[in-house]
């Protein structure tokens, strides 16, 4: 891979070693990927942030940066952690929130911005066409293929590098060439909600492959439900790229599919009919609309006593949203801003069976958490967080 003097005096270490470790990531993963020279990056999104999916060892890499001096070069968003501010300290071991706190504080001094979110989208404009290196398959996939900016899926450690140096080896879905869709899922049926997007999403991801679908036939839908739709293809498969309609005249390899295959997946991924120990909201991390639309739900009604509701945002979303927060946690329901219930522990909290209407989270949770799931749409959720029931 080509590389400027300038870079060639970062990967020699004339600028210290933090940054000749970013060098030598980039230009590894730039060889192994075929790229020619490094481009400018707008932002990075770092993942590796919760302690929960991180653990000890890379504390040590990051404290290493660190004492490196290094700074990142670009604007860099951070994933959620596994605390809020708030809520989950007081009910998780102390030593939990300590090494937490040791992660953000190192990620702050690099330079990076604690925005705790999965979504930083809604946080920052990006512009068309322009380069970012995001970790975060969820926000990848937004980006790609709902806000039309350009990043590959990047690893915790690549996204860090990038960010450090402000720049990404530019192959894959940098490359105009390499965004066109290579094949078309015709939807024969009219999705009624965001569940049913994402478990769209679910059931093709594992058949895609490296694929950038092309939908037809997807009618009347939101950005909600093609931030849910790409975080299923996300999770299941490697997609990082798709488009909801487009015009197209090449001929694609098609697939179908139909009502029952949808349905089908939403009941295959619900492992349990058992009530709800937690009802969790916000994968991927709330909007202010989502927010607004669950906050004037539950106006003037009680939660059960027995189920948990968790309504997930990051901390600048929960502060632009105060007077809806106040209704959802009037109403007995917790914002947790800046986690969520994959990248914390649920064990340790009672919690065995959850709820939830991101099929991401369903996917996710019967290995990561070991919780049996129910997936349903948002209505049926709170449904189930206000009504009473037989127990
Ligand atoms: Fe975000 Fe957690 Fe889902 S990080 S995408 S809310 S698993």
């Amino acid at each position: 891979m080509y590389l400027t003097s300038e870079e060639e005096k970062m990967y020699r270490g004339e600028y210290g070693w933090a940054y000749e470790v970013s060098m030598k990531i980039l230009t590894q993963l730039g060889d192994l990927f075929g790229a020619s020279s490094l481009i400018s990056i707008n932002s990075a999104h770092l993942s590796g942030v919760s302690y929960k999916t991180l653990g000890d060892a890379p504390i040590e890499f990051l404290q290493a940066i660190v004492d490196a001096g290094g700074k990142v070069k670009v604007k860099s968003s951070l994933n959620p952690s596994c605390m809020d501010s708030f809520y989950l300290p007081e009910k998780l071991p102390k030593e939990y929130g300590e090494k937490q706190s040791q992660i953000l504080d190192l990620y702050t001094k690099m330079g990076a911005t604690p925005t705790l979110t999965c979504t930083p989208y809604y946080l920052y404009k990006f512009q068309k066409n322009t380069h970012h290196a995001w970790a975060e398959s969820s926000a990848v996939i937004y980006a790609n293929s709902v806000l039309g900016a350009w990043t590959n899926r990047e690893g915790s450690p690549s996204a860090l590098a990038s960010a450090l140096i402000g720049k990404t080896p530019e192959y894959g879905l940098h490359l105009s060439e390499n965004r066109k869709p290579t094949i078309r899922v015709k939807v024969e049926t009219k999705l009624q909600n965001e569940t049913e997007y994402g478990a769209l999403g679910i059931h093709l991801g594992k058949q895609l492959k490296d694929n950038i679908p092309l939908f037809e036939g997807l009618k009347g839908y939101t950005t909600i439900d093609l931030k849910q739709l790409g975080a299923g293809l996300a999770s299941s498969g490697m997609t990082s790229l798709f488009y909801p309609s487009y015009n197209t005249t090449e001929k694609l390899e098609t697939i179908s599919i139909e009502a029952k295959t949808i349905k089908e997946t939403i009941q295959n991924m619900s492992t349990t009919e058992k009530p709800p120990n937690l009802i969790f909201i916000g994968c991927p991390h709330c909007s202010l609309n989502e927010i607004r639309s669950i906050a004037y739900n539950l106006k003037n009604k009680k939660l059960r006593k027995d189920t948990e509701l968790w309504v997930c945002t990051s901390p600048y979303m929960k502060e632009k949203a105060k007077k809806w927060v106040n209704t959802i946690e009037k109403a007995g329901g917790h914002v947790l801003c800046g986690t969520c219930a994959i990248v914390t522990w649920l064990k340790p909290l009672g919690i065995e069976t959850l709820m939830t209407n991101s099929a991401k989270t369903a996917y996710y949770a019967p290995t990561l958490n070991n919780t049996q799931v129910t997936l349903a749409p948002l209505n049926q959720c709170l449904k189930t967080a206000t009504n009473n029931r037989k127990t």
